[in-house]
């Protein structure tokens, strides 16, 4: 599911049929510590995978407008 959220995210095909992410991790009670986990565990997946500099940007950027829709919803 998290696949197809950046594929639809980040400019391919409209994959993604999940929730929205409000809706997806409502009442989770998700921390800003385990949400940074989160974006450094995708950073370092990037890093290993040999993934550009300005498309891991891309992809914090995605992080950092998503923020207020899963932390502590
Ligand atoms: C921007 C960051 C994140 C994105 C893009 C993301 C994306 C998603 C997506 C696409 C789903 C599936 C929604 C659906 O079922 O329709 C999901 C579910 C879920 N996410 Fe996230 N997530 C993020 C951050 C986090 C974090 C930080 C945590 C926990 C520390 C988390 C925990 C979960 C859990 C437990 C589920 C439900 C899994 C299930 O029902 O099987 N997510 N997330």
């Amino acid at each position: 599911m998290v696949t197809e959220f950046f594929i639809s995210g980040s400019g391919g095909p409209d994959v993604y049929k999940g929730k929205d992410m409000r809706t997806a991790h409502q009442n989770m009670n998700i921390s800003v510590n385990e949400y940074m986990a989160a974006v450094d565990d995708v950073m370092a997946a990037l890093d290993k995978n040999g993934i550009g500099q300005r498309e891991k940007e891309e992809v914090l950027f995605i992080f950092y407008s998503l923020r207020p829709d899963v932390v502590r919803v």
